[in-house]
């Protein structure tokens, strides 16, 4: 990859910059939702079977069939949602495949994802039964591209209608008497191309078709999420706010931090700084892509009542040298996990609108939690981003102005070095994320809080040595969290030394 970094010019090597934050925390604003912390697990590579599940009869611990190590990872991250079977995938699914007995299940060919054979051994009554153990609402995505209005309506009720219906006796002769509650039912996925290459005008008209038919069964709320637009096309979003308007409850968009869609992508562990410094500016770039969208959904819904689902993000880039072509699996380094923070800092900001968001994927697809292979497991830098901010999970955003250097990148993009956010938990306990994208300089970050009594402070941080660095199955802890100590307080302000390449949280007592 080519292009330069250029660092500001008050930026040398090996210094210590300065940086200040001002945190208004008495103008508390609106709540995250704990959604934009969702997952997607999708019928891809090994992110569903290997990864989530191996079956009651595996070697590999497992619990009815899940893996042990996973469930047990993904629990402590406080998982909120997670969307499934796709994706592309959702778009050739036939749900009534993956029912009833496993050996009668039909087998099919996962088109879209390496010409592999699926068994449908994981199906909806795994998946639903996967969400209640997690404590996780499911997100069910249906197949518009290639099903039927009946079939996808069959499954609505098939998975919540609790009466004498003919779905809902289906669901008890497989085992399950009471019906589970399913929130979020999306209309299709990227039918703009895998899920059927449409216009978005008659798109518009099949979402108004499908989702008549997907009742409200027993108390079940359907919240329906119509599909929505790739990055930067506006009219989609456009078009679908003027043909379906308030019909839905929410529309998503996909944003990858990705080179581009032809060629390489770029390796995931053998990068420049150089590149490393772009990733940050592509994955920032997101903030004026939901801004635009926003604004459009402004024009048509000024009360804000449809939510903008964020429901793929995260890296992607070349498969690991030696993985089967199509399974998108990648490895994941610090880089990674600065994309998450410095995306979660942006979401935060959004979340009067943005209700949902859905890193891409779970496990061993793309920018993963958690890495598998046999019955071994590693927690990659993301999974720690994702548990370092679980704070932020429904607590109040807390607004903040922050002032600090700048870096130019490729692409004509400028990027500051430093990403904050702070939020109000239900206890009244405040919580500040920060990152120091620098690599080499580390920050001298001034808080201030107006207001707020500080007495103490504990904190963690996720660094390392190398922004390369990652954990392999051969050293799984080489990043992880440790306590971070480097906060001096300093009347009723905060002095906080971040190191180069770090994130870190704190909490105020
Ligand atoms: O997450 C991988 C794929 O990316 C999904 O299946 C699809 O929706 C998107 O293009």
């Amino acid at each position: 990859m080519i292009g330069c970094v250029l660092l500001t010019a008050s930026a040398t090597l090996f210094a210590q910059e300065q940086a200040t934050i001002m945190v208004h925390a008495n103008e508390a604003k609106q709540i995250i939702p704990k959604e934009i912390y969702g997952q997607f697990a999708e019928h891809l590579g090994t992110c569903i079977y290997g990864g989530l599940w191996v079956g009651e009869n595996s070697d590999i611990p497992n619990i009815k069939g899940y893996r042990t190590d996973v469930f047990n990872a993904l629990k402590d991250i406080h998982v909120p949602v997670l969307r499934w079977p796709g994706g592309c995938f959702a778009d050739e699914y036939h749900w009534m495949d993956g029912i009833g007995p496993k050996e009668n299940r039909p087998k099919m060919v996962n088109n879209n994802w390496g010409g592999t054979v699926e068994d449908n051994s994981f199906g909806t009554n795994e998946f639903l039964n996967l969400c209640e153990m997690l404590g996780c609402e499911p997100y069910i995505s249906g197949n518009v591209g290639s099903g039927t209005v009946e079939e996808l309506a069959k499954w609505v009720e098939y998975m919540t209608s609790q009466g004498d219906s003919p779905m809902a006796k289906l669901r008890r002769q497989n085992g399950r008497d009471k019906a589970w509650k399913v929130k979020f039912l999306g209309v299709g996925n990227e039918s703009w191309g895998c899920g059927g290459n449409m216009r978005p005008e008659y798109y518009s008209d099949l979402f108004r078709r499908y989702s008549t038919y997907c009742r409200n069964y027993d108390g079940n709320r359907l919240f329906r999420i119509a599909s929505g637009a790739s990055d930067y096309d506006y009219n989609w979003t456009k078009v679908l706010m003027e043909r379906i308007g308030h019909r839905m409850d929410g529309i998503s968009l996909h944003y990858y931090t990705v080179l581009g869609w032809n060629g390489s992508k770029g390796s995931a562990t053998n990068f420049t700084d150089d590149d490393y410094y772009w990733t940050m500016g592509k994955c920032r770039e997101i903030e004026n892509v939901i801004k635009k969208h926003c604004a459009i959904m402004d024009q048509y819904d000024k009360d804000k009542k449809i939510a903008l689902m964020l429901d793929e993000w995260g890296t992607w880039w070349d498969e690991e040298p030696g993985t089967v072509r199509g399974h998108l699996f990648q490895q994941n380094t610090l880089r990674d996990a600065f994309v998450a923070s410095l995306t979660f800092d942006i979401f935060h900001k959004y979340t009067d609108r943005l209700k949902m968001a859905n890193i891409a994927q779970v496990v061993n697809v793309l920018q993963s939690m958690i890495l598998t292979k046999g019955k071994e497991m590693v927690l990659t830098p993301t999974y720690y981003v994702f548990k370092m901010y679980k704070v932020h999970q429904d607590a109040t955003y807390l607004p903040l102005d922050l002032t600090c250097d700048t870096v130019n990148v490729r692409d004509n993009r400028k990027v500051p070095l430093v990403s904050a956010t702070a939020s109000k938990d239900k206890n009244g306990k405040i919580h500040i994320s920060l990152s120091n994208i620098d690599v080499k300089n580390s920050q001298e970050v001034i808080v201030n809080i107006p207001g707020i009594n500080i007495k103490g402070f504990t904190g963690e941080i996720l660094t390392s040595d190398k922004i390369t660095d990652y954990n392999s199955f051969e050293n799984p802890n080489k990043i992880t969290l440790a306590p971070f100590k480097g906060v001096k307080i300093n009347k009723g302000s905060l002095k906080i030394k971040l190191p180069a390449k770090s994130i870190v949280t704190i909490e105020l007592l």
